[in-house]
């Protein structure tokens, strides 16, 4: 049985958090057309000296979802969720933290690192936890430190994927959790959404198709760059963050680098310092998954999720006549 919080939503798809990529307004269109729409706290990042983006992002989802309720009660929208990177670099985590308590934020998705006092945290505001890995391991260690539900990020995933199948990874968590389980990995098209509770997970988690649409933070170029490639264009390294991801390889060719050639990097090398000091690797080098040759046009993400949800209704009908 899933926690409330993730109930009713129009198709069972959390959309996922992406550095950068992800703001207000990407979340706030998520949400209006029924899914859980997410972005990284990190990715509210405020000059020195001003107040909190955060804050001033959170009131503003929060206001707008509201207005949103007010007008369409037939019609309510999603709730959102906020990623917490849970790793030692990521020097706001605390402050964050204590924003996320203060606004009550209903779902927490907290990524690379799994700690007891964030999930607490989660639980003491009323929210749940939901949290992030890539293997039976991680997933075991995630529940015994208090998290209320699991994110397997399979092979083929945009950002830091994992290396295993989803299928493999499903059934191996699924032998023993029966709480909430979502998977990604090039989840685009609402028959995968199907195909995903088909093999055990309850929700799908879908981050790149997300890239192109108008209200996603991202340059123009990339978004283009997401319509015009598929699962060929993509290449895993570790050379921009320390720790394995998938990347549109015309991207690393137009930084000047062969995406044949990358050397492996260390994973100490990985920094998330005050939200500043990364960019560069997800801001010049573009991440995706392989699940982009779904993408044909940029279009808002509340058309993308239109689609999404008639795409699984078909998908369901065609499935009952097998
Ligand atoms: C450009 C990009 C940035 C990402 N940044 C984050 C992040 O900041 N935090 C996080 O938990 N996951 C991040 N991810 C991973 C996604 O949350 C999710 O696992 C992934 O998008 C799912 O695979 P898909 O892109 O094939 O749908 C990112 C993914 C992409 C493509």
């Amino acid at each position: 049985m899933l926690p409330p919080i993730l109930q009713g939503l129009r198709i069972p798809v959390i959309a996922s958090p992406m550095f950068i990529v992800s703001g207000p307004d990407l979340v706030i269109a998520q949400c209006k057309a029924g899914i859980v729409g997410s972005f990284p706290a990190l990715n509210a990042r405020e000059k020195d000296g001003e107040p909190p983006l955060l804050d001033a992002w959170l009131t503003r989802i929060e206001e707008e979802l509201d207005r949103h309720n007010q007008s369409h009660p037939d019609h309510p929208a999603a709730p959102f969720a906020v990623n917490q990177i849970v790793h030692r670099s990521n020097a706001r985590l605390e402050r964050d933290i204590e924003i996320c308590h203060r606004h009550k934020v209903a779902i927490w998705i907290t990524s690379l690192g799994a700690r007891v006092e964030v999930n607490q945290a989660a639980h003491d505001c009323g929210g749940i936890a939901l949290h992030d890995v890539i293997n039976n391991g991680f997933a075991k260690k995630a529940i015994e430190k208090g998290a209320d539900g699991l994110i397997a990020v399979a092979a083929g995933a945009g950002g830091h994927a994992g290396p295993q199948s989803p299928f493999a990874l499903i059934q191996e968590i699924r032998d023993w959790w029966d709480g909430p389980l979502l998977l990604s990995g090039s989840i685009a098209t609402g028959r995968a959404v199907l195909a995903a509770q088909v093999m055990g997970a309850d929700l799908a988690y879908i981050g790149s198709p997300f890239i192109a649409t108008t209200e996603a933070q991202a340059d123009p170029a990339y978004k283009q760059m997401i319509v015009d490639s598929g699962a060929m264009d993509i290449v895993a390294s570790s050379l921009f963050t320390g720790v394995s991801g998938n990347y549109l390889a015309p991207s690393i060719r137009r930084a000047g680098l062969d995406p044949e050639a990358l050397a492996a990097a260390d994973a100490r090398a990985m920094n998330f310092g005050d939200g500043s000091s990364k960019p560069k690797a997800w801001s010049t080098i573009w991440g995706a998954g392989q699940g982009i040759g779904a993408v044909r046009e940029v279009e808002p993400a509340g058309a993308r999720i239109d689609r999404l949800a008639a795409e699984y209704v078909a998908a369901k009908e065609a499935v009952s006549r097998l």
